[in-house]
């Protein structure tokens, strides 16, 4: 198949973790002969510096004619540090959002087996923990009009609001894919003193009767936030609004023993963003130490929402697990004997052009 990928590094460690996931692409690429054309694209503090935008148009045009979009990480502690900065490299990221309309973020949490030791969980909590979280992303509090300050300054205001429809097309996905899987969905939500939290119970119950086989379950997002970590095992899909889902999903990436490990998925309407869940983590940019597996993996869920190529999907999940079974990683999970970012893209390029795939494509290059 032929495919057009708009790439967009952004900063920190987005660039060189980005790198190893077009690596992996170009290997699958290759293997299956498939055409990925690739374009770079400027955001965040990086797009600021060229541009003076941190979501330019041209960055934007590209993502619209694009079949799909991959995306390191934003932010920068110049503006961190200045809370009177006009413009941040996070507004590029909400503008993104919000223009290309991607309304639903998935993030799968799954624990390694090999890495259970390094959780700071117990082994038997860790051990065959396997959900994925629906956050809402382009309504709530993140953009609720109005906000901002009183005239004296004194006081300062957000809005959270949700319609039906937003909540309905999130919530639809999470249905669908507790439906594939083990038909458990968790609405996390604040119904005891929200109103916008009753909305979402209200309107998720209805849906409910369309989806009788799934057992939905209720929880208010300061007894998820303890469930998650206490028993982890026992979530299967769970669905909440932007602001709920950014806090339980770091909560949840402790779990597998690194947020270097988590990739995401941002699905909208007519494209999608793929992009590992942590951060720019500006200290270890260009050190050659980032983990690169969550951005590996968001290039896996990528070739699976957007392409619908399950086995080259499957491979490089594969080859994930057996380069985390090496023990070849990067200084968050192997601190004694650390590998570097480049290297564990190199081993896991290396794992996919192996000979050991029985139902392996004749190598097309
Ligand atoms: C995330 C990030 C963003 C968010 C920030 C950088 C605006 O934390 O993708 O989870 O809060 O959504
Ligand atoms: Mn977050």
């Amino acid at each position: 198949m032929k495919a057009k990928i708009a790439v967009l590094p952004g900063d920190g460690i987005g660039p060189e973790v980005t790198e190893q996931a077009v690596k992996v692409l170009r290997a699958i690429g290759n293997l299956y002969g498939h055409s990925f054309e690739l374009e770079n694209g400027l955001i965040g503090a990086a797009a600021i510096d060229a541009t003076g935008n941190p979501f330019p148009l041209e960055t934007e045009t590209l993502c619209r004619k694009s079949d799909a979009i991959l995306f390191g990480a934003i932010g920068h502690p110049k503006y961190d540090n200045d809370p009177n900065a006009k413009i941040r490299p996070e507004q590029g990221l909400l503008a993104m959002r919000k223009r290309l309309g991607l309304y639903a973020n998935i993030r799968p949490v799954t624990a390694y087996k090999a890495l259970s030791s390094i959780s700071p969980l117990k082994e038997e909590i860790v051990d065959g923990v396997d959900f994925v979280v629906f956050r809402e992303l382009t309504g709530g509090i993140y953009f609720g009009e109005p906000r901002g300050r009183s005239e004296n300054g004194f006081s300062a205001f957000d809005t959270c609001n949700y319609n039906k429809e937003e909540i309905q097309r999130v919530s639809k996905l999470a249905f669908e894919t507790a439906m594939n899987r083990k038909k458990r969905l968790t609405l996390v939500d604040k119904a005891n003193v929200l109103a916008t939290s009753r909305l979402w119970r209200e309107t998720v119950t209805e849906m409910a009767k369309d989806y009788p086989e799934i057992e939905l379950e209720y929880m208010f997002v300061d007894n998820a936030a303890m469930q998650l970590i206490q028993r982890p095992k026992d979530f299967d899909v769970v669905v909440t609004e932007n602001m709920f889902g950014d806090i339980i999903t770091d909560e949840a990436s402790v779990i597998p023993g690194s947020l270097g490990l988590l990739p995401s998925a941002s699905v909208g309407k007519n494209t999608s963003l793929f992009e590992p869940i942590h951060g720019s983590y500006p200290q270890a940019a260009g050190k050659n130490i980032a983990n690169p597996i969550g951005a590996i993996l968001s290039a896996a869920m990528m070739l699976e929402h957007s392409f619908q190529l399950l086995d080259e999907a499957k491979m490089i999940r594969q080859a994930v697990d057996q380069a985390i079974s090496s023990g070849k990683l990067t200084e968050d999970l192997s601190p004694k004997v650390p590998t570097g970012t480049n290297e564990v893209g190199d081993h896991i390029v290396s794992i996919i052009r192996s000979d050991q795939w029985i139902h392996r494509p004749q190598l097309v290059s």
